[in-house]
C-alpha cells in the first residue's frame, strides 16, 4: 500500500535536508507517493498570501505532511506561515523528542539524556496580536485557554502512560504571569490528578533552564506553553549535539506536520554542509505515525549506525561530510 504525503521542501537549507529526507525514506522500501508543496518566500510574494492556498488544499488531501523550514522575516514583514500553518490546520500539539545520540561527542555526552518536549502550538504570545497603542508603545497580547492548556496536557499524560514514561514536569512563569500561566497551570493540576501513576511536578521557567543544563538526565516529559517551549526546545537540541539532530511532529486531530526543530539557517544555505538528521527522525517519526514500524526502526537504526562509527558525520556535530555523504551512508547503512 502507499501513503500519500505532502513535502514541502521549505527555503535556505530546507530544500537540501528535506531531499536527503526523502532520499532515506525512500531507501527504507516504504512506498509513499509525494506531492510536493512549494512554500516559501518567493511564492508567498507571488501569491500574496503567507500561506498560499495550494500547501492547505495538499496537506487536506494527504493528512500528513513532511515540511522542511520556512524563514520568517524578523521585525517586520508578513506574519510566520509556520505559525499560520499550525493554527490552520489546529496543530496543537508540538512534540519534540530530545535524546542522546550514541557515539556524538557532546558536553553532555557522559549523561544519557532522553526527554520529550510537549509544547502547546496554537496560542500564547504567538496569538500575533499585537498593537501600537501610541507611538513608542507596543502591547503583545499572552493568550491562555483553558481548552488549549487541557488538551496539549491530556497529550503529553496519555504520551507518557502509552510510552512507559515515568514524569511530567510542567513549566511555567506563573508566580508573574499569575492569571495565564496560572490558568496553564491549573490545567496542568486536573489532568496530573487524573493520572497518579505519573509523577508530576511544577518548575519556574528560569529554574528549569538552568537545571536543564546542570542535570538534564532528571527530566522526562516536558509540557510547557507555546513560548517557552520554543525556546525550551533550542536549549534542549544544544544538550544533544544542536539542531541538526532534533526532530519533531506538530499533532492535530485530523493531521500532523513532521518538522525539525531547526529553521532554515541562511548561513549555512547551499553550502551542502546542513546535517539532515534532524529532517530524517522527523520522517521516522511520520513512518511511525502512518504504522510502518519496521521502516522507521531501519531508518532510526541506520542514522545512529553512522553517528556510532563517527563516520560521514557534517560540520555541525564535528565532522567534515556534505549532506549528500552522509545521506548517501545513511542509506548505504539500511542495506
Ligand atoms: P536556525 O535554526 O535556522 O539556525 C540556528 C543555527 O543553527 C545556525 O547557526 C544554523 O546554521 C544552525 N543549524 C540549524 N539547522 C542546522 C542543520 N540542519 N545543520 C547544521 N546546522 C544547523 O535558526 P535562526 O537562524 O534563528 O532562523 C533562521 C530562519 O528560520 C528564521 O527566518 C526563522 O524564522 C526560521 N525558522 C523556521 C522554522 C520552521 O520553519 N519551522 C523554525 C525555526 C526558525
Amino acid at each position: 500500500m502507499s501513503h500519500k504525503v505532502t513535502l514541502i521542501p521549505g527555503d535556505g537549507i530546507g530544500p537540501e535536508v528535506s531531499g536527503a529526507a526523502r532520499r532515506a525514506v525512500d531507501a527504507t522500501g516504504v512506498k509513499i507517493d509525494w506531492e510536493t508543496a512549494e512554500l516559501n518566500p518567493e511564492i508567498i510574494a507571488k501569491t500574496g498570501q503567507s500561506l498560499p492556498q495550494h500547501v492547505i488544499e495538499s496537506l487536506e488531501r494527504t493528512g500528513i505532511g513532511l515540511k522542511a523550514p520556512v524563514t520568517t522575516p524578523v521585525a517586520g514583514g508578513y506574519t510566520s506561515v509556520n505559525v499560520a500553518l499550525r493554527k490552520r490546520l489546529d496543530l496543537y500539539a508540538n512534540v519534540r523528542p530530545v535524546r542522546s545520540i550514541p557515539g556524538l561527542v557532546t558536553r553532555f555526552s557522559d549523561v544519557k539524556i532522553d526527554m520529550v518536549i510537549f509544547r502547546e502550538n496554537t496560542e500564547d504570545l504567538y496569538s500575533g496580536l499585537e498593537h501600537e497603542v501610541i507611538p513608542d508603545v507596543v502591547t503583545s497580547l499572552k493568550v491562555i485557554t483553558r481548552a488549549a492548556s487541557v488538551r496539549i496536557a491530556e497529550t503529553a499524560f496519555r504520551y507518557a502512560i502509552s510510552n512507559g514514561r515515568k514524569k511530567v514536569a510542567a513549566i511555567h512563569k506563573a508566580n508573574i504571569m499569575k492569571l495565564a500561566d496560572g490558568l496553564f497551570l491549573r490545567c496542568c493540576r486536573e489532568i496530573a490528578q487524573r493520572h497518579p501513576e505519573i509523577d508530576y511536578r511544577e518548575l519556574i521557567v528560569d529554574n528549569a533552564s538552568m537545571q536543564l543544563v546542570i542535570r538534564p538526565e532528571q527530566f522526562d516529559i516536558l509540557l510547557l506553553p507555546n513560548l517557552y517551549g520554543d525556546i525550551v526546545s533550542d536549549l534542549a537540541a544544544g544538550l544533544v549535539g544542536g539542531l541538526g539532530v532534533v526532530p519533531g511532529a506538530n499533532l492535530g486531530e485530523n493531521h500532523a506536520v513532521f518538522e525539525a526543530v531547526h529553521g532554515s539557517a541562511p548561513d549555512i544555505a547551499g553550502k551542502g554542509i546542513a546535517n539532515p538528521t534532524a529532517m530524517m527522525l522527523s520522517a521516522a517519526m511520520m513512518l511511525v505515525h502512518l504504522r510502518e514500524q519496521a521502516a522507521a526502526d531501519l531508518l532510526q537504526a541506520a542514522v545512529e549506525k553512522i553517528y556510532s562509527a563517527k563516520l560521514h558525520l557534517t560540520p555541525d556535530v564535528g565532522g567534515s561530510a556534505g549532506t549528500q555523504e552522509f545521506t548517501d551512508a545513511v542509506i548505504a547503512a539500511m542495506c
